[in-house]
């Protein structure tokens, strides 16, 4: 792993520092977007170095904020303590845990390595940087973390379930972490996106080519998303579900028996695979 880091000169601080994980594309990037438009300095985190610096050079040059690149594979259990000590000095205030991967089809063929990835990823990153840098927030009095999770955390996906499985771990781990934290300043905010344009959205439409022509319709812009996480985040809303439509399959979900809920969501990836 390689944890270079480098530093606009401009060193002034004026809001909590903000970290992003997997800003180097899709929802992450619009994140770090927002909350630069807001004014908050930043460290940004992802694989691809060169997506990060010049992600960094727009945003200092839009909005003149202060911006950290800090390439760091979170595939590597050991990322998320180093990243803590790396960011030791920073006065960081906000955690957005973004970063993630997404393998569909069978389980029984799917490869070993990629399930382990997507556990690693999706699930033991996001709760090891939290555990790392929780305190850091608890000392300064306070703080906010927002954690992306998705709408597959409402029900069981057949052909997804694994990817299902740990946003609905994202899911139940936000809200149970917001209310132990509920009194101690620091607010969890979970976002459960829909179908968003990214490089996920790349990928599934590689796997589904006859929807291609439906991009626009089907898959919202990753800006939506991020307009949503920083509203929810600095309301501290627990849950933001952006989108009607996303909103109607959380209620419709919740109010299904199981055995109903299993059906639907049965026909519902019949009919998408
Ligand atoms: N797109 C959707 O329809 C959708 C819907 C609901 C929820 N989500 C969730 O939204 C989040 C962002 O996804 P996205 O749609 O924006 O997908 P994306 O465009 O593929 O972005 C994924 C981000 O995660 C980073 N990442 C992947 N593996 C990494 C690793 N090992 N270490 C560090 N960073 C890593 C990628 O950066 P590098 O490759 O440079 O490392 C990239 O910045 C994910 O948690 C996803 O599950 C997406």
């Amino acid at each position: 792993m390689d944890l270079c880091a480098s530093v606009t000169p401009k060193a002034a601080t004026r809001k909590p520092v903000t970290v992003v994980t997997g800003a180097s594309s899709g929802i992450g990037r619009a994140i770090a977007r927002e909350f630069a438009a807001h004014g908050y300095d930043l460290v940004i985190v992802a694989r691809r170095r060169a997506r990060l610096e010049a992600l960094k050079r727009e945003l200092v040059n839009d909005y003149a904020v202060r911006v950290r690149v800090v390439e760091a594979d979170l595939y590597d259990p050991a990322t998320p303590d180093r990243l803590a000590r790396l960011l030791a000095r920073e006065p960081i205030g906000i955690i957005v845990n973004n970063a993630g991967t997404l393998e569909g089809g069978s389980f029984a063929s799917m490869p070993r390595g990629r399930v382990l990835e997507m556990l690693q990823l999706n699930v033991t990153a996001l709760v090891t940087l939290t555990h790392a840098m929780l305190p850091r927030l608890l000392a300064r009095g306070g703080g906010r973390i927002v954690n992306v999770a998705s709408i597959a955390a409402f029900a069981p996906i057949p052909w997804l379930g694994v990817y299902a499985a740990t946003k609905a771990f994202v899911l139940s781990f936000g809200e149970s972490l917001g209310e132990e934290l509920r009194e101690r300043g620091v607010t969890v905010t979970t976002v459960c996106p829909g179908l968003t344009d990214s490089e996920m959205a790349d990928a599934a439409l590689e796997r589904a080519p006859g929807l291609k022509p439906w991009r626009g319709q089907l898959f919202a812009p990753a800006t939506e998303v991020a307009r949503a996480a920083y509203g929810g985040c600095m309301s501290a809303d627990p849950v933001v579900v952006p989108g009607l439509t996303n909103r109607a399959y959380d209620g419709l979900m919740q109010a299904a028996p199981r055995p109903l809920r299993r059906f639907l969501s049965r026909y519902i990836a019949r009919s998408l695979r």
